[in-house]
């Protein structure tokens, strides 16, 4: 169940979000459209600088002669950029075309769509009627949601609550149907006002579909968004290996966006139909394949870490084997309390996947299904393969071993958006700093880590005279090449202060008179508030140590 306060905050988080220019809703002008954010100035800032920390961290400053704590061996890292609409026989053999999908239901009465498995209800009677009233409430708000329904539909006073007698808790709707417990037919839906409203539930594929081409009509231009750019790096593995002279074990990383049509897509940007992913697919022997596995898995956990994601609000959660992917061998999320999901619920932020050699012979052999533990061919009833691969040969020969295999493949699949929405979540603090008069003073101010900060560096001067702005410009000019930062001279200095933090600069250097006799300027830290006293032509070389 959620917590009011932890509500109340993210509605604060989304709040400054939109007012300070972090994200706003797609085409808000014309009353917004569901499941699409654009990323504001600030925003912007925010989500590049994550993107360049993992790319740096993981690739470009990756240093492939070192064996890197806890790495069985040393490894290469390259990237590629690939297109978004990819030929459609790659969603084929992927899987995505045919099991990429959600249940979906339908209501007859409102014209609602509800992804089956986020209904929840429960049983109640009332005078020998009885209902199952279900809601698409979650956390804190699913329960009284019912209560509230089930008076409604007895047509009871608020005092007559009490008479309804409940037959249990909420439990999901997907189940109680599976397990006989209820019926579509008693089942009053999240915005009906009778029972039986709900149709059965449907499959829908959640790629986008589109046409390629001005005559595109027969089923043969059909193509597809990529719903992950993992596909478009093994579809290059054999270019990659050709062309760069890389030997496994070596990873590709991917950083683009993907498409999803999400039946419901909810919780800010945290479910969107057009989201970042930042993929690495990474190739080693398969005897390696568990070691290079848990590696990824403590690799990718330590980044959050470092880029100060609070740790008692992060988890580790290896997958249950009936919770793995068709593909999937092994699997661990990297999850994230966010403040709109209930006391002890966490958010996916990353899956890392030990996908075995699943993709690689998909797009050799065609499209594979798992039969008594061993990856076979699917095949129609005429004996043919279901979805043909490409028939090239996407084997490795190690020329050192002498060995020729198929890789096995470790997948860390992050979210930017995700990963964004997180340390956004984890950066809003409320706090009281002494004013001008030392006064406390609530502020709201965003602890981002100053690689992941927007604004780096405010310089203000303190009065717009006395040669202070122009001290304050000489030095904006000289730091501007090295980090992100902001000339600002308008308003008293506490509430230029303010406005920074809200932004979450982590560094605000004052020039003031001192700064006229002795060239020392003031440094105040956003997070400890210490102000020091630093030579003005040694602050440039200074910050640039600190953001190291
Ligand atoms: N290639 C594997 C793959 O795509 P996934 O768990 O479906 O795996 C990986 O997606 C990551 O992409 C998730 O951990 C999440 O961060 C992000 N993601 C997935 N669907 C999303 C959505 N609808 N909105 C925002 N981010 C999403």
């Amino acid at each position: 169940m959620q917590n009011q306060n932890d509500q109340s905050r993210m509605d604060k988080i989304v709040s400054l979000a939109k007012r300070r220019g972090f994200i706003f809703q797609s085409s808000e002008i014309y009353g917004g459209l569901n499941g699409f954010w654009d990323y504001g100035p600030l925003g912007v800032a925010l989500k590049r600088n994550l993107k360049d920390a993992w790319w740096h961290d993981m690739v470009s400053g990756h240093d492939e002669l070192a064996t890197l704590a806890g790495a069985p061996a040393p490894y290469e890292m390259t990237g590629l950029d690939c297109t978004i609409i990819m030929h459609p026989q790659v969603w084929k053999c992927s899987g995505h075309f045919d099991l990429f999908h959600d249940w979906m239901i339908d209501c007859r009465e409102s014209k609602r769509r509800y992804r089956y498995d986020h209904l929840h209800g429960r049983w109640a009677a009332h005078r020998g009627k009885k209902v199952f009233v279900t809601t698409d409430a979650s956390g804190d708000e699913a329960a009284p949601e019912t209560v509230a329904r089930a008076q409604k539909f007895f047509g009871l006073r608020a005092k007559q609550i009490d008479e309804i007698e409940w037959g249990g808790g909420l439990e999901s709707l997907q189940q109680a149907i599976a397990a006989g417990a209820a019926t579509l037919a008693d089942t009053l839906g999240p915005d009906a006002t009778a029972p039986g409203t709900l149709t059965e539930p449907r499959e829908f594929n959640l790629m986008f579909e589109t046409r390629i081409g001005a005559l595109a009509g027969d089923d043969d231009d059909r193509a597809f968004l990529r719903p992950e750019t993992a596909q478009g790096i093994f579809v290059n593995f054999k270019n990659v290996l050709d062309t760069s002279r890389v030997r496994v074990p070596f990873g590709i990383a991917q950083v683009g966006k993907s498409f999803r049509n999400e039946i419901t897509p909810r919780n800010f940007t945290f479910r969107s139909r057009e989201f970042e992913q930042m993929e690495i697919e990474f190739f080693c022997p398969p005897a390696a394949s568990a070691e290079w596995y848990r590696y990824w898995r403590d690799r990718r956990w330590r980044w959050y870490l470092d880029l100060g994601l609070t740790e008692g609000k992060l988890q580790l959660r290896e997958h249950a084997a009936d919770e793995l992917s068709h593909y999937s061998v092994g699997t661990a999320d990297i999850e994230y309390a966010f403040p709109f999901l209930g006391p002890g619920e966490f958010g996916e932020l990353e899956g890392i996947a030990h996908r075995g050699d699943f993709d690689l012979r998909s797009h050799m052999e065609g499209k594979l299904v798992r039969q008594d533990g061993a990856l076979v061919l699917e095949t129609g009833a005429d004996g043919k393969p279901r979805h043909k691969g490409s028939g090239k040969d996407l084997s490795y020969f190690d020329d050192i071993t002498r060995e020729r295999y198929v890789p096995h493949v470790i997948e860390p699949s992050a979210g930017a958006d995700r990963a964004t929405l997180a340390f956004l979540c984890d950066a809003y603090h409320e706090d009281e700093v002494p004013d001008e008069d030392g006064k406390p003073r609530s502020r709201t101010v965003m602890k981002l880590h100053p690689r992941l900060a927007p604004v780096k560096a405010a310089i203000l001067p303190l009065v717009k005279k006395d040669g202070m702005p122009e001290v304050a410009i000489e030095l904006y000019r000289k730091l501007k090449p090295h980090m992100a930062c902001q000339y600002d001279e308008k308003g008293s200095v506490g509430r230029r202060y303010a406005r920074q933090d809200e932004a979450g600069t982590p560094w605000c250097l004052t020039i003031d008179g001192q700064t006229l006799t002795d060239r020392t300027i003031t440094l105040r830290d956003r997070d400890s508030l210490v102000q020091e006293r630093l030579p003005l032509d040694e602050v440039v070389d200074m910050l640039r140590d600190r953001l190291r």
